[in-house]
């Protein structure tokens, strides 16, 4: 179990460690890059739009100080299996990963069930099926860098109880349904990669964070990166005693990736369950459903055709 006192403004010197963030272009993917690459780290910080990657880069490289950190852009849409896999086999090159952030995700579903181009509903695909087949492509070289995985779960599983039965909701369609349904399926399948790694003797670890409640009205204004209109903001402020900002809904998740202490299997959330300081939290219950957790992972394995790679993983000898 970790220590109370992880400060998240002052980070572990995290010069020569190699992190790979999902959806980094903006919200919490992009104040994780800023993070990580702040304690000295490499990060190759992804995204599906290039115009919208080059311009958190280039916001990204201007707020580091001289000498620090340093990062790289490669395209990657989590929606689509061959971009997960073509991104996949670039990452991996031939060095260790230390880190891989699975954040990204639609968090305004559309009113009618949509379909990617590989045929699945489209909040899940994001959400959930291209972070899964990712990790299983970058299994081997987190293993090299003795590394962890962090999924992104939802303070919304605790409260909405979808379970995911009809998982890509063909009968059931609603967006806000897609939505936890899907942050149910990053928190089980996050819980359950860590009994299966372990079960495997493979050296990576997986864990799960959750933001509370961030918003972008409750952020500061980067230029190409958040940049909520007045009325965003008044709306947000109003909320301001349940809400934070993204900056700060990025403290758990970067708290999972790094802090020393934390160790596989754990759930991170702000302190105050919305708001607050990366502490170890409580996940929804239907998260810790071992049935739930087997359904979805062979769901999963399936779709995508991506067995992880235990053996090999196992077998990798650390690098770097
Ligand atoms: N903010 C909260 O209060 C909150 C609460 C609970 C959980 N979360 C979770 O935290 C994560 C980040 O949320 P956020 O608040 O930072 O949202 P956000 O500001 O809307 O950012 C979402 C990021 O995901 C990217 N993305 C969306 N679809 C993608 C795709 N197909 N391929 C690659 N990237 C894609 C977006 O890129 P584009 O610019 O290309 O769309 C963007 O970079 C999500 O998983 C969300 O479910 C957030």
């Amino acid at each position: 179990m970790a220590r109370d006192d992880w400060n998240p403004r002052k980070l572990p010197d995290l010069s020569g460690k190699r992190y790979l963030v999902t959806g980094s272009n903006a919200g919490l993917g992009y104040f994780a890059s800023l993070q990580l690459a702040s304690a000295g780290a490499h990060v190759i910080m992804t995204g599906r739009s290039p115009q919208r990657l080059a311009t958190a880069r280039a916001s990204v490289e201007r707020a580091l100080p001289d000498g620090v950190g340093s990062v790289e852009t490669l395209l990657l849409d989590t929606s689509n299996l061959g971009s997960v896999r073509a991104a996949a086999a670039t990452a991996r090159g031939r060095k260790p990963l230390h880190g891989l952030l699975l954040n990204a995700g639609v968090v305004h579903p559309p009113r009618q069930r949509r379909t990617t181009p590989d045929g699945h509903e489209m909040i899940f695909a994001t959400n959930v099926l291209g972070h899964y087949a990712l990790a299983g492509e970058l299994l081997i070289a987190l293993a090299a860098g003795r590394g962890r995985m962090v999924w992104v779960g939802s303070v919304s599983t605790s409260i909405w109880k979808y379970e995911p039965t009809d998982i890509e909701l063909v009968d059931d369609y609603s967006p806000w349904r897609a939505y936890v349904q899907s942050k149910v399926a990053t928190t089980s399948l996050g819980l359950e990669a860590d009994d299966r790694l372990r079960a495997a003797s493979v050296p990576v670890s997986s864990l799960v964070a959750h933001p509370g409640y961030s918003t972008s009205g409750r952020t500061r204004d980067i230029a190409g990166i958040n940049e909520p209109t007045r009325m965003t903001r008044f709306t947000d402020n109003l909320q301001a005693a349940v809400t934070q900002s993204k900056e700060r809904g990025a403290w758990p998740l970067i708290r999972a990736l790094v802090d020393p202490d934390a160790t596989g299997g754990e759930f991170y959330g702000p302190a105050g369950v919305l708001r607050g300081g990366p502490r170890v939290a409580t996940p929804a219950a239907v998260t810790r459903d071992p049935e739930v957790a087997a359904r979805l992972w062979s769901y999963c394995e399936q779709t995508t055709r991506t067995p992880w790679p235990y053996l090999k993983a196992s077998r990798t000898r650390a690098k770097g």
